[in-house]
């Protein structure tokens, strides 16, 4: 760690639990390579204080930002000056800024992480064809990225149907000639078949989709970091597929989140 001054910029994460978070790790190691005089600290905050805590994060000069998990990822969209048009369609924000005026300012970066970790793995989507299963928090970020990034076609596929008319009712705000199917749990005629549910967290969990139908040449990406190897992804490779695992989402977020918090020297 580079050596803290009086002129050291002081960023933070915000959330509860916080022993597991990874970021610190990974932020303040960029900012050692960029050259940046910042540190990134965590900050154990639970649901009830995140309001005062703001007040107060606003009011600190040094204070150039912070990143925002659970449970605060929902919650303070409504306490920010402003946020981006994905989080405000998302509802959630998980970078945070701190302009010079001391207003924040919110953005998501969740699924252009997961499409620029696509990217560095030299799969671009745009004009392709994806599958999304699930339609919760991460699902919907992954969404409006894809469609961001300019997918053809998405079809989304969940478990409560409810949910995919309300995700699309506002992706047709954001993108107006997005093709868009409400699907079945087969992903067979996509490009681009991606698990957005929490399915795969463990090992007892039932398959996502239709893995009998996955094709030789499809892309199958998931989002869960832990197990790198799903049941879903072993399913895929063995039918002929290529797999992205989840991981690469964490390391594409990563620069993300370092530009958008304007860690440079
Ligand atoms: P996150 O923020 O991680 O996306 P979430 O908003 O709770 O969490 O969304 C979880 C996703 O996994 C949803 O798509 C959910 O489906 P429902 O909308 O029907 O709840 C999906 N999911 C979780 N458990 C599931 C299960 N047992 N079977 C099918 N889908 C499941």
């Amino acid at each position: 760690m580079p050596e803290i001054t009086g002129r050291t910029r002081v960023f933070a994460i915000l959330a509860d639990p916080i022993a597991q978070v990874k970021t610190p790790q990974g932020l303040n190691r960029i900012m050692a390579e960029r050259g940046v005089d910042g540190v990134m600290v965590p900050l154990h905050v639970a649901a009830a204080d995140l309001a005062t805590v703001l007040a107060g994060l606003r009011a600190v000069r040094s204070f150039g930002g912070a990143i925002v998990t659970v449970p605060h990822k929902t919650a303070i969209v409504p306490l920010l000056d402003a946020v981006s048009d994905a989080a405000r369609l998302v509802g959630a924000v998980n970078a945070v800024r701190r302009e010079p005026d001391g207003r924040l300012v919110g953005e998501i970066l969740d699924g252009a992480g997961f499409v620029a970790g696509l990217r560095a793995a030299g799969h671009d989507p745009r004009g392709r064809s994806a599958y999304l299963a699930g339609a919760g928090g991460a699902a919907n970020a992954i969404a409006f990225a894809l469609a961001e990034a300019g997918v053809a076609r998405l079809t989304v596929h969940n478990r409560t149907a409810a949910r995919v008319e309300d995700l699309f009712a506002r992706l047709r705000r954001l993108v107006p000639g997005l093709l868009l199917a409400s699907g079945s749990p087969d992903p067979a005629g996509h490009d681009l078949v991606v698990n957005a549910t929490s399915l795969g967290l463990r090992p007892e969990d039932p398959l996502p989709l239709d893995a009998a139908r996955l094709e030789p040449g499809q892309l199958v990406a998931e989002i869960i970091m832990q197990p790198a190897e799903t049941a879903l992804l072993e399913h895929a490779a063995a039918r002929g597929c290529r797999i992205h695992p989840g991981l690469p989402m964490l390391e594409g977020q990563l620069a993300l989140m370092a530009d958008f918090l304007r860690m440079r020297p």
